[in-house]
């Protein structure tokens, strides 16, 4: 692989790709790295390469021809080489895209000075505009330096163990777990002792829930739960409910088994919009998780498609508190499943709740069921049925059973987000 800088200080780049594993890569063949003053391509004869921006204003712009002429003589118009201008005002570079650009025969880096570079170079040969950071570098000479460094770790070979950049931080979307070496003892302190304990299975655990804690902490942007095993996500969640209000509340969204119109058992298929409510809603009433019980794997994947879309795709560049929403959605095969994940989580099984729009004996009203749920440090489920209601069996064997919710009219056909917002709020909601 071969990166080549563009800069007006060429020397700035010898004694910091000099020594270390960068410099034995280069010894060792797996990469090279060229430095060109852009000076050298100034045509005036004071070697001039900045001027004065049009319009007025403050310091000096690099001028378009020697950077123009610098990228063709290095090869920046041809397909195999990317051009990247360091700038503040570009994307901002991180291991995704370090990955991504280390797959590329060819880098050239332009690194701006003064005020930067005329607009026209950008528009007509670079590429990718990146940025290290919001702030301000006095020149791109520092990003490129950092950015080399972090993609030449991805070339095969350069890092003498491949291991090193998949427990790196970032790399599987955590930080890394905390790192000790001798001496066992040290002011005090001392290493935590399952890592001394030889048993390597224990200490991978410990090290991926430590990970897990880490960025819990320090970074909880990077959890994406996409990526997470069922056991890390149980971790996120319990350290979740550690600051939450309404911690102990779970919801779900049933769709098998519930009546249709005739009372037959069916399972009746996803509905985006009641998806996408519910879990705003279970958001904003700050509810532990939210479950869509469905059996079937194609009603699965097609719903994975829609949280996929709002929580990686188009929808969450345009939406993203959706995403904020949906983190905390969960598919579920069966309502058993769920019931074991909650309990798996919880060290105790949850109480279940279950709405209804039809009256029946023994129902419980919402200031006291909203006490119950407050005082009680235990986990419940609260149940929504689709379709024409949950099945008899179901409201039969759970132990709190709501009232329905009613207005002034004989009419009574609320849609299960409709009734969902309206029952956390009287659970959950502020007391106005
Ligand atoms: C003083 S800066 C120019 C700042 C520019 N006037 C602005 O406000 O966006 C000079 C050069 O440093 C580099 N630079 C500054 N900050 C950077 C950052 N955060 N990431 C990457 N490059 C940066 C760019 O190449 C830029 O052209």
């Amino acid at each position: 692989m071969h990166f080549t800088i563009l800069t007006l200080f060429p020397e700035m780049f010898e004694s910091v790709f000099s020594s270390g594993v960068i410099s034995r890569a280069c010894e060792d063949g797996l990469l090279s790295i060229n430095t060109h003053n852009i000076r050298d391509y100034s045509q005036d004869k004071h070697k001039i390469v900045d001027d004065r921006p049009y319009g007025g204003g403050s310091g000096m712009v690099m001028k378009p021809e020697p950077i123009a002429a610098a990228l063709k003589d290095v090869g920046g118009v041809d397909e195999n080489s990317k051009v990247i201008l360091l700038s503040p005002g570009g994307k901002t570079f991180n291991n995704e895209i370090a990955k991504e650009l280390s797959g590329h025969e060819k880098l050239i880096f332009i690194c701006g000075r003064y005020e930067g570079i005329d607009e026209r170079i950008k528009e007509k040969y670079v590429d990718l505009e990146l940025s290290i950071g919001d702030y301000v570098l006095s020149g791109g000479e520092y990003a490129a330096m950092a950015i080399i460094d972090s993609v030449a770790r991805y070339i095969p070979g350069v890092l003498g163990n491949e291991d090193s950049v998949v427990d790196e931080s970032f790399s599987s979307g955590l930080l890394e777990y905390p790192q000790y070496t001798r001496p066992e003892e040290f002011e005090g302190s001392s290493v935590p002792e399952i890592l001394l304990s030889g048993d390597h299975k224990k200490i991978d655990d410990w090290r991926r829930q430590k990970s897990i804690e880490k960025t819990f902490a320090k970074r909880p942007d990077l959890i994406d739960r996409n990526i997470l095993e069922l056991d890390d996500i149980n971790t996120v969640d319990s350290l979740k409910r550690k600051l939450k209000k309404n911690s102990n509340l779970y919801i779900a969204l049933v769709h098998y088994p519930v009546y249709n119109k005739q009372f037959n058992v069916v399972k009746t298929s996803f509905t985006n919009i009641d998806v996408l409510d519910i879990a705003r809603a279970g958001r904003t009433y700050g509810v532990a998780s939210f479950y869509l019980v469905h059996p079937v794997a194609e009603q699965q994947d097609l719903i994975r498609t829609v949280m996929e879309h709002w929580t990686k795709g188009k929808g969450y560049e345009y939406n993203t508190s959706r995403k904020e929403s949906l983190e905390y959605t969960y598919i579920s095969e069966s309502l058993e499943d769920t019931i074991e994940t909650i309990e798996k989580t919880e060290g105790v099984r949850p109480k279940i709740i279950v709405t209804d729009a039809r009256y029946s004996d023994k129902m419980t009203g919402y200031l006291e069921m909203r006490e119950t749920i407050e005082n009680d440090p235990n986990p419940f489920l609260l149940l929504f049925g689709t379709g024409y209601g949950l099945i008899k069996e179901i409201i039969e064997g759970a132990d709190y059973n709501l009232k329905p919710v009613v207005g002034s009219e004989t009419f009574n056909h609320l849609s299960v987000r409709s009734a969902a917002s309206i029952i956390l709020d009287r659970l959950c909601g502020v007391k106005i």
